[in-house]
């Protein structure tokens, strides 16, 4: 796997290789099984996996998390070397933001409700740096996890609104076998939590009321920011402890 750092080794790259259908999976590091799935699933559909790991200041409405976000390059490159994707792209905030986050994409819609609410600023960071990947890499096909299924929506809608010559494939979400959906943010969670946390599916998946789960969340000790019906679905946002996690079931 090579490790391309910025945007002039990457057209120079592409040079030099020629056309390739190009699968691009975005990241922020911290990867796990979830993340490899995409990987999987790009190698299946293209010549060519790029993955980006990019911990995109921009999208943390609250600097806590953003400091406390795990950084595991060294075990992430391992993991991908043995994933077999072809090549990392790393760049740092200078080669994403050369204008200062002075320019930015911002949804009036979608984003504004679910993790929108309560996280004011965060599809505005997210956009802008898919946007920024997307241009810079110039994929056939991005992939994003169903984990993160607003993010899709809005990521889906901003490919279709700009007209952007790339396919957005959506992936399932993957579970720890007690339902816990996979997250990078789980390993923040302490013993006591990770004991507590496959609560947070279950309920979600009872097929009780959005507002019985709520009940049901706060019964547990869980602090719930959302339950809602929404785009067919069931999502969920909890905190335990600090850590913030997410879910969401098909209804
Ligand atoms: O889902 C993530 O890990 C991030 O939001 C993304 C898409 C890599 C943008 O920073």
């Amino acid at each position: 796997m090579k490790i391309i750092r910025t945007r002039k080794e990457w057209n120079a790259e592409s040079a030099l290789r020629g056309q390739k259908t190009t699968g691009l999976v975005p990241t922020m590091g911290a990867l796990h099984e979830g993340h490899l799935s995409l990987v999987n699933k790009s190698k299946a559909d293209n010549e060519r996996t790029i993955v980006s790991i990019y911990l995109n200041p921009t999208q943390f409405n609250n600097p806590g998390d953003l400091e406390t976000y795990p950084r595991t390059f060294e075990q992430d490159c391992a993991l991908l070397e043995k994933a077999g994707a072809d090549y990392l792209f790393a760049p740092d905030y200078t080669e994403m933001y050369p204008d200062g986050f002075t320019y930015f994409l911002s949804e009036t819609t979608v984003s504004k409700n679910l993790c929108g609410g309560a996280r004011l600023g965060h599809f505005e960071g997210v956009l802008t740096v898919v946007l920024k990947l997307l241009n810079a890499i110039k994929p056939n096909r991005a992939y994003f996890g169903e984990k993160d299924y607003q993010q899709y929506l809005l990521v889906k809608g901003m490919a279709e609104a700009f007209f952007l010559p790339v396919e957005i494939v959506p992936c399932p979400l993957i579970r720890e076998e007690s339902g816990l959906a996979l997250s990078s943010r789980n390993r923040r969670l302490s013993p006591d939590a990770l004991g507590k946390a496959p609560s947070f599916y279950r309920a979600l998946s009872s097929g009780k009321s959005a507002g019985e789960i709520r009940v049901l969340l706060e019964e547990e000790g869980l602090k719930v920011d959302y339950v809602e019906e929404r785009y067919g679905r069931l999502f969920g946002a909890v905190y335990l402890e600090d850590v913030r996690l997410i879910d969401n079931v098909k209804r």
